[in-house]
């Protein structure tokens, strides 16, 4: 209950202000370390970046753009190794202004050259690195044997699932509808328990030209915004970008992408059985009776969140056996109860409204036009769901709602109760417990609003928080969240472009979800200038949190030439870098406390 009042937060750090600087700025009695930059060699043969000698080959071996999603997978493998591991890393998207000299964000569509673009797909994907802590500090050792750049341009993927094979998955490039090269828009993601990696595939959309029109693909494309309008040039260089010319490739994105970093030999899956839609991560849990839950939002107003629960059985002591596991299973929408009742609606091809009258042909149909089916079934319309994370001490799962500004008062509802919801939601889901352990399978949860975010100090922000949040403390956009081992809630936000009007810095915001500091938020971590916050990630001992600082200088006007932040180098012949830090305490103490 966000209203208790009184007592104090279990947060022990002294919170930082929030002026936007140039620089990073972390709580006193903290360091916040630069560890690897877009650019920095990843594979063994990389080469040293020049930013104004580019080329796809160089960067299909660097560290891609736009760090996103940051997992730590220790090492070895199935142990709590906190000093030594590795980090896997989405790399989102590309701006392509910050990223070549002379071009600002429109020329992205159209002065970008065949081998700009080339260098954009490979600097999209995913790395992974080996690191290690030595004396209190971070770094990247080099020539790992897991060293890996996953790419856009190179990486050849597996669809395995329902939609494999499908007529509607296949191209000229694979009559076989199961091979697919590249994935796209890594946001987020999540960890499974076997220790593989989820990697969400986000706004595929932006990147294909064209509309398909007059073929039965049309409709489907509109559904996830492909209408003649991308936002890069890709489309005017290649034909599989261009959905006039391969109408088909788009429902070949838009899932989560399992990935096992410790096998640098083992195609990435694209498991179609979670569905097709803008996922932005996937929070993981055991369930009492053996079965896996995954849950996993589509980012975009008014769509659904979502959990897919395995017909299979986690098998600690087998992790080969787990490596199936997300292929066969059922795929739920939530629906938000005003009473408090969350219900879990199965989206089952054959069944309910999923049904050949309403053009549903098979169960490929079902997850390849997901968004359609989970409004037919009677799923809640949110508020942007972005990050759904489990909390390991509770069991209770926690969704991030970023924001919403289109909503209307009439559209309001009890799960999302604010009209031009700018600020957005933490949404709190409250599983039974069976045998004493959270079940995630079950048919229905409770739900609560942990806060409504905002200026809790302008009655016009309608927020909602503990009453002793200090006015560095609230917080605008939560987008990705961690759980610290203690199972406080540590939130990352992403104002987007209400950053110049908010006037405050995104960073990292952490409360106790019990207690007598329940949803008091503190402030913990800025992040430079017109940067988001992204990937919040501890290691087992909570004494490291590693975060993603997200497209730094993506401001108005803000160029490689003219760009509003240098970070993380600040040397004029260098543009600013996307960069993964390392946060640890001066006395090496938990971070928190
Ligand atoms: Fe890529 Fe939903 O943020
Ligand atoms: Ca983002
Ligand atoms: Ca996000
Ligand atoms: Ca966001």
């Amino acid at each position: 209950n966000p209203g208790v009042a009184g007592g104090k937060s279990t947060l022990g750090f002294t919170e930082i202000d929030k002026t936007i600087t140039d620089n990073h700025r972390v709580a006193p009695g903290y360091t916040a370390q630069v560890l690897i930059r877009w650019g920095d060699k990843v594979e063994p043969r990389a080469e040293a970046f020049d930013p104004r000698n580019q080329s796809a080959w160089a960067q299909a071996k660097q560290f891609g753009y736009n760090n996103d999603y940051v997992g730590y997978l220790p090492l070895p493998a199935g142990s709590n190794n906190s000093d030594h591991g590795l980090l896997f890393v989405n790399h989102e998207y590309t701006n392509t202004e910050l990223m070549f000299p002379g071009l600002t964000e429109k020329d992205a569509q159209d002065k970008v050259t065949k081998a700009q673009v080339e260098t954009e797909m490979a600097a999209h994907g995913n790395s992974v690195i080996e690191v290690k802590k030595e004396n209190g500090k971070w770094r990247v050792v080099q020539n790992s044997i897991y060293a890996r750049r996953i790419s856009f341009l190179t990486t050849e993927m597996m669809l395995s699932g329902p939609v494999a094979g499908h007529d509607r998955v296949k191209t000229k490039a694979d009559p076989t509808g199961t091979r697919v090269l590249g994935t796209l828009n890594n946001c987020a993601g999540g960890k499974t328990p076997w220790g593989t990696v989820l990697t969400a595939e986000e706004n595929f959309h932006q990147y294909f030209s064209g509309t398909a029109a007059g073929t039965k693909e049309a409709e489907n494309h509109k559904m996830y915004g492909i209408e003649g309008k991308p936002a890069y040039g890709w489309g005017k260089h290649f034909d599989r970008m261009n959905v006039d010319k391969e109408p088909n490739e788009p429902n070949r994105f838009g899932w989560l992408v399992e990935v096992d970093p410790y096998d640098p030999t083992l195609m990435p899956r694209k498991r179609t059985a979670m569905g097709r839609f803008k996922h932005e991560a996937a929070g993981c849990a055991v369930n009492p009776d053996g079965t896996v839950t995954v849950y996993t939002g589509d980012d975009e107003r008014f769509q659904y969140l979502y959990r897919f629960v395995t017909k299979g059985k986690y098998h600690p002591e087998d992790r080969q056996s787990n490596l199936g596991l997300l292929d066969d299973g059922t795929l739920y929408v939530a629906k938000f109860e005003a009473d408090g009742t969350l219900r879990w609606l199965p989206m089952i091809y054959g069944q309910g409204p999923l049904t050949p009258a309403n053009g549903f042909h098979s169960v490929a149909d079902v997850l390849i036009e997901t968004r359609r089916a989970a409004k037919l079934v009677g799923a809640t319309s949110m508020d942007r769901p972005e990050d759904v994370e489990v909390n390991p001490v509770t069991g209770n799962v926690y969704a991030m709602l970023t924001n919403n500004t289109k909503r209307t008062a009439e559209q309001a509802d009890a799960a999302n109760p604010r009209a031009k919801n700018a600020y957005g939601h933490v949404m709190e889901m409250i599983p039974p417990a069976k045998n004493g352990k959270a079940d995630h399978s079950a048919p229905a949860y409770q739900w609560d609003i942990f806060l409504l975010a905002g200026d809790p100090s302008k009655p016009e922000h309608g927020a909602k928080y503990h009453p002793d949040v200090s006015t560095n403390g609230w917080l605008a956009c939560p987008d990705n969240c961690a759980f610290d081992p203690k199972g406080r809630l540590w939130i990352s936000t992403d104002q987007g472009s209400e950053q110049a009007k908010n006037k405050i810095s995104d960073g990292i915001y952490a409360a106790d979800v019990s207690g007598p500091g329940r949803a008091l938020t503190k402030f913990f971590y800025a992040t430079p200038r017109d940067a988001e916050m992204c990937g919040p990630e501890f290691t087992p001992d909570g004494k490291t949190l590693f975060v993603a600082v997200q497209h730094p200088g993506e401001g108005k006007d803000s160029t490689f030439d003219k760009p509003s932040t240098r970070f993380p180098d600040f040397n004029e012949a260098m543009p600013p870098r996307p960069s993964i830090v390392a946060i640890t305490r001066n006395d090496g103490g938990e971070i928190g406390g």
